[in-house]
């Protein structure tokens, strides 16, 4: 059902009639800050501290993706850079972690596209490390996982604390899996967000979830640190179970969600001891992460349409 929808609903998301109309209705604000926590870094500091409160770390995301120029990727990289100062002012680098789209440094920019993010990258890895804050990459659209693995690992001979995502609905994750989790490699697993086509990833979505459980069960067998990215109870029961069959304790693994999802669900494992993180996605350019998020889920896109209706 999820997956039936996600397709068109990717689809229309991209079309520019409609992301006009949706950007110019003011109710999509006040939706969009259901998952966002603000436009400025500010809001992205206050959200941290409230989580930290209830326990729960954060991974902060300046939003933004796929630019077009290089003045806009050099943009998203003083963005990281100024993200990291704030946190170093709050006082609140101890655990936080900043995570990087490469498309908004400028991995499409052509040819030289793939270099730049990775200078770019490299700079904002090193800003962080200095301050004592981890960094992690996310992985985009099927198209750009080789550029991003073989960044990765450049950003860990530097650093070898950098997180990378790998999607389970991607077929080739098998081969990437093992490659990236070794000598603690941080490896967060997300079921992937993007319309692929059929040759390059598993489109049903039972084929998703039983991908994501075999990566998971390398993971924990492995040598990397889990970073168990997923809000599906099923599979976090099952990340529990392995966590005790590899006896793994809470600090050698840990869980994470998105902001303003099943936040019960976080504040309630953090109770429990293990560690949870809270992907904070804050910045302007909110829409593509704002209709991901519609698409895969129906009570999502339900609850939007709904703000839509009058009073
Ligand atoms: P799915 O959407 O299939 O939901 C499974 C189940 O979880 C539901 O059936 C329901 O039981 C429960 N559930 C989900 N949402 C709920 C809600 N709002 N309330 C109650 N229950 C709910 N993707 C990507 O391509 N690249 C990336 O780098 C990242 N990064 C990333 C980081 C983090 C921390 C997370 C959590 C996710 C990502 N993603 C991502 C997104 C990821 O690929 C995926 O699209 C979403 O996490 C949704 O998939 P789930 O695993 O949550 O399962």
């Amino acid at each position: 059902m999820v997956y039936a929808l996600r397709r068109p609903m990717l689809w229309a998301a991209d079309q520019p009639q409609i992301k006009k109309a949706l950007l110019s209705t003011p109710l999509t604000r006040s939706v969009v800050s259901r998952f966002v926590a603000g436009e400025r870094v500010s809001d992205a500091i206050d959200a941290v501290r409230r989580l930290r409160a209830d326990g729960i770390l954060a991974a902060i995301d300046h939003l933004g993706e796929d630019v077009t120029t290089e003045y806009q990727a050099l943009a998203g990289q003083e963005a990281n850079l100024e993200l990291i100062a704030a946190l170093a002012d709050a006082g609140l680098t101890d655990g936080s972690e900043v995570t990087l789209k490469l498309s908004a440094l400028g991995q499409g920019l052509g040819r030289s596209g793939a270099g730049l993010a990775r200078t770019q990258a490299l700079a904002i890895v090193e800003a962080a490390s200095r301050r004592g804050v981890l960094v992690s990459v996310d992985m985009e659209d099927h198209t750009t996982v080789d550029d991003t693995l073989t960044t990765v690992e450049a950003l860990r001979r530097q650093t070898p604390s950098v997180g990378v995502a790998l999607q389970a609905m991607l077929r080739r994750t098998a081969d990437d899996l093992p490659r990236m989790a070794t000598d603690g490699g941080r490896v967060r697993l997300v079921k992937g967000a993007y319309d692929e086509p059929e040759s390059a990833a598993y489109t049903d979505s039972g084929d998703v979830d039983r991908a994501y459980a075999r990566g998971l069960g390398r993971l924990f067998a492995g040598d990397g640190y889990p970073m168990v990215a997923t809000h599906d109870p099923a599979l976090v029961s099952l990340a529990l179970r392995l966590a005790e069959e590899h006896r793994r304790t809470p600090d050698e693994f840990e869980f994470q969600m998105l902001y303003g999802i099943r936040a019960d669900e976080q504040r309630r494992l953090a109770a429990a001891g293990y560690r949870v993180r809270a992907y904070v996605p804050y910045g302007v350019d909110w829409y593509g992460y704002f209709t991901r998020r519609l698409a895969e889920r129906p009570a999502n896109l339900a609850f939007f349409l709904r703000s839509l209706l009058p009073g």
